[in-house]
């Protein structure tokens, strides 16, 4: 029998290798490589011998592959399955990452209740004992009835306890506490996420049970070892929030199953976490008279089209080298902004203090927010607040052009919708036909832009 092998794996980037260094030599982080002994594979051939003879059976053409087969049970909660790409996946595995904090096992536990009432579930916590967790579901007034629970951390354990239990729906919560007894490494170490991952996700596949990892953020903001673990699950969901807020965002970075990006809104409240199904509404803060530095976006996000405030705040700059601070949005992506204003708009910032924030916490990642950025910017420099009831959406170009950008349309509705009455648009994203109470502006140019409003 071959020896245990010592390895040394990167608690970053996850990759492994034979001899430690400072400095991984994959993804270039320091100090972030962790000892960890892999146990010898008892037998590695006898993995295929019951293989013998059975190609006719698991070789197959696509055609005969039942793609319907796919069942997508909804978990009780419309803004979860909306960014699951509509319910939940018979054998899919979602891994949920988020701040310690942040509402991840609150989300689960509701998910699960509501998925208990039509299915079997099981709830593995290695984190909190079945008192702690009993008492939050009641507290939370959840049906419990069919909810099953097990504390334990040993993945071998849960395995086969969950082989003779055989849930339709398993959360693990979290995947940084449990182990596997194959390795010696202590629980939370890479080697041991990726391994209690993997083993996880095998049982996943082949039994057709859907599971829920849930994943702790380190302080670096990145999920532990999270290459192996992303690229080894089918969903990646991401829970944010800004601190103090109740709002918690949940989004969808990778999908096998349905649109990236897809964003869940919900607000955390004493009776655990709403569901905001209508996040437009939240997202603007309605002024009581018209300010300046304050431009409304149609951003979308997913499948979703959504308006959000976009904030400015530009002052004479003490400094010889002067601040561009953005919340929510590219700080590049600002700094480009500011040198096309400049040089297409002939407005240069160069001696200000350019301060940048999308209300509400959310993290704006498409190109559509560049003209109501520089719309914000424009107005608070100029300390002239935009007209009432405008919306806009647009990229920006370097030449000085005002881009289309996805869904035009259905933008220009979600914004007439909320009693917009006038919305400022890439000329390419003009609707063919009126909208209904709002009065479109196309442009084609950041000189256009404007002119129309200041
Ligand atoms: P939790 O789901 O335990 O976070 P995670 O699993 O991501 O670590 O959420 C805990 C936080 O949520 C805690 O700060 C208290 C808050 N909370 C409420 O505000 N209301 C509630 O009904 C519940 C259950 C939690
Ligand atoms: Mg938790």
């Amino acid at each position: 029998m071959a020896k245990a092998r010592t390895t040394y794996a990167c608690r970053d980037c996850g990759s492994s290798f034979p001899k430690w260094a400072g400095q991984c030599p994959d993804c270039g982080a320091w100090n972030s490589l962790e000892e960890s002994i892999s146990a010898p594979v008892k037998n590695a051939s006898s993995r295929f011998a019951g293989y013998s003879g059975d190609a006719q059976n698991r070789i197959r053409p696509l055609s005969r592959v039942d793609a319907q087969h796919t069942r997508r049970i909804p978990t009780g909660l419309p803004e979860l399955d909306r960014v699951l790409g509509g319910g939940l996946v018979n054998g899919s595995v979602v891994l949920i990452g988020g701040d310690p904090g942040i509402g991840k096992s609150t989300l689960l536990i509701q998910a699960l209740a509501a998925l208990s009432e039509q299915i079997r579930t099981l709830y593995v916590s290695g984190e909190e004992s079945a008192e702690q967790i009993g008492l939050r579901a009641s507290r939370l007034g959840l049906p419990v009835d069919r909810l099953e629970l097990l504390t334990e951390t040993c993945v071998e354990g849960i395995l086969g306890l969950a082989g003779q239990h055989k849930p339709d729906v398993m959360v693990m919560d979290s995947i940084q506490t449990f182990y596997s007894e194959q390795l010696q490494s202590a629980p939370g170490a890479v080697a041991q996420v990726r391994e209690s991952a993997a083993q996880l996700v095998r049982f996943a596949k082949q039994t057709g049970t859907s599971l829920f990892l849930v994943g702790h953020v380190t302080k670096e903001g990145a999920l532990a070892g999270p290459r192996v673990l992303e690229h080894m699950v089918d969903t990646v969901l991401y829970f944010e929030g800004e601190a103090g807020s109740q709002i918690r965002l949940v989004r969808a970075i990778k999908n096998r199953f349905g649109a990236v990006n897809e964003l869940g809104v919900f607000a955390m409240t004493e009776n655990g976490l709403k569901e905001v199904s209508n996040p437009s509404a939240i997202f603007l803060s309605r002024h009581e008279e018209h300010v300046s530095g304050s431009a409304i976006l149609v951003t979308r996000e997913g499948t979703r089209p959504m308006l959000v405030e976009v904030q400015a705040l530009v002052d004479q700059s003490p400094l010889g080298n002067p601040r561009r601070v953005a919340l929510g949005l590219e700080q590049n992506r600002l700094a480009m902004l500011l040198a096309v204003l400049h040089r297409h708009g002939g407005i240069g910032m160069y001696d200000q203090d350019v301060f940048l924030n999308v209300v509400g916490g959310v993290r704006v990642t498409e190109t559509a927010a560049d003209l109501p950025v520089l719309l914000s910017v424009l107005s608070s420099f100029r300390d002239r607040p935009l007209p009432a009831g405008l919306a806009a959406f647009g990229e920006v170009g370097l030449a000085g052009e005002i881009r289309p950008v996805p869904s035009g349309e259905d933008r220009v509705r979600e914004a007439a919708k909320h009693g917009f009455r006038r919305i400022l648009l890439p000329a390419a994203n003009q609707p063919r036909k009126a909208v209904k109470d709002i009065e479109v502006i196309p442009v084609q140019r950041l000189s256009q832009a404007l002119a129309v409003l200041l």
